[in-house]
């Protein structure tokens, strides 16, 4: 048997998800791991660090939209897999400023297809391009819709919802034309350790401990699924395994609840872990403007990953998502470095003129 080793290739290594794969691709994998990320505001090495040492985690530090880095980077290291995840992710600062999403999701995605076409040069054998999407590319549903499956018509609302469904669409032509054993998953919300705290759950577990308020878009009633990042790291590794070139996987199989269940969830939370008294938290809440074009509901099927690949969830939601909480309450130190900078410029934007309109300061 060989025992040569494999060279994976894991762009957006430094962000929320990429990480946490990496950690799960040095624990049950001996491969070398090849770390490609721009480090924008987003990316962090801080949730890497204890693996840095080992010369089987390699960084090169490299913007997608660089096509003649990201095909240095192939050159040198020869990557038998690649994973990717490397993205502008925040669906408000697509509708803040497009562009950085157009040309990191796409252009950024078409110059890493080119690159490892090049690369394996239809030698496709012992290869695999897993490309790791979002449900969003499918759009709304309403309350009793179906939930999405891998036959739902793409139809994104929002410019980061249509930047990756550009992207899916590019790996798919790739796969088509020419063959590149390329794999398309599409997860609901993730949620757990090391999520960039502009995102609901760690904003509003940073906020709540500020005692800042707690900004709930519309009437909160929107439904998300959400899931542990761990199972979607799990569910990546599958589809890395075992998965079809050519085919899309959705993974779900978490929680669908309404964001103001969750807020009200992290908000008993807090109050439980900082030894408040029951209700105290749940007062910063604050509704304010929606978002525009806010997706109503998100769900999804995961019949066909479970029955062609073997692959379901195993967290439950609220265990998961109180150890989460917790996770952010003796992190406080690395949410406050995410929040430093350019994110409180973000955050103005974002954030002031809503909390003014519902009479609160930002
Ligand atoms: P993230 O924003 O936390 O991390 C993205 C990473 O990509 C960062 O490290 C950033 O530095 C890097 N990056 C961005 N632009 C780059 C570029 N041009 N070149 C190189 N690196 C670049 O995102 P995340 O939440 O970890 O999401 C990872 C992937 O999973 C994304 O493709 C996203 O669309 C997808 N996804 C996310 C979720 C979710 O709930 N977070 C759900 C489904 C799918
Ligand atoms: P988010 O974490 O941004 O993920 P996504 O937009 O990709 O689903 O938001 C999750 C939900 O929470 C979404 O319906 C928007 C809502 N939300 C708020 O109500 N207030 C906030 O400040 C944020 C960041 C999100």
């Amino acid at each position: 048997m060989s025992t040569r080793q494999e060279t994976w290739l894991i762009t957006g290594g430094a962000g929320f998800i990429g990480a946490n794969f990496v950690h799960l691709a040095h624990a049950q994998s001996n491969a070398k791991l090849v770390i490609l990320d721009a480090l924008t505001y987003a990316g962090d090495m801080t949730r890497m660090e204890t693996l840095l040492n080992d010369p089987r985690v390699v960084f090169e530090k490299c913007d997608l939209v660089d096509a003649q880095a990201v095909h240095a980077v192939f050159v040198k290291h020869q990557p038998d897999h690649v994973i990717h995840f490397a993205a502008e992710s925040h669906v408000d600062r697509s509708i803040l400023g497009p562009t950085a999403f157009i040309k990191s999701n796409i252009e950024g995605t078409a110059h890493l297809l080119m690159a490892a076409k090049e690369t394996w040069n239809g030698q496709w054998d012992g290869h695999r391009f897993v490309h790791v999407s979002t449900d969003e590319v499918y759009g709304t549903l309403a309350p009793n819709d179906p939930p999405f499956s891998e036959e739902s018509q793409y139809a994104p609302n929002s410019p980061y919802a249509a930047s990756k469904a550009a992207s899916d669409h590019l790996v798919r032509a790739w796969h088509q034309t020419y063959g590149l054993p390329a794999i398309i998953t599409n997860c609901c919300n993730n949620y757990g350790p090391w999520q960039f705290p502009e995102k609901l759950i760690p904003l509003f577990v940073s906020n709540a401990v500020e005692e800042k308020p707690l900004p709930v878009y519309g009437d909160g009633m929107q439904v998300r699924e959400w899931l542990h990042v761990d199972d979607h790291c799990e569910a990546i590794m599958t589809v890395l395994q075992k998965g079809i070139p050519g085919e899309v996987y959705l993974i779900g199989g978490g929680a669908e609840l309404p964001n103001i269940e969750i807020i009200q969830e992290i908000c008993k939370s807090v109050d439980q872990l900082l030894n408040r008294s029951d209700g105290d938290t749940s007062k910063l809440i604050t509704y304010v403007e929606d978002r525009l074009g806010h997706d109503r509901r998100y769900a999804i099927s995961g019949d066909k990953i479970l029955r062609e690949l073997g692959w379901e969830a195993k967290r439950p939601f609220n265990e998961g998502l109180y150890e989460t909480v917790k996770w952010y309450l003796e992190n406080t130190q690395w949410v406050e470095n995410a929040k430093s900078g350019a994110y409180r410029d973000f955050y103005e934007s974002q954030y002031k003129n809503r909390l003014d309109g519902a009479g609160k300061v930002s």
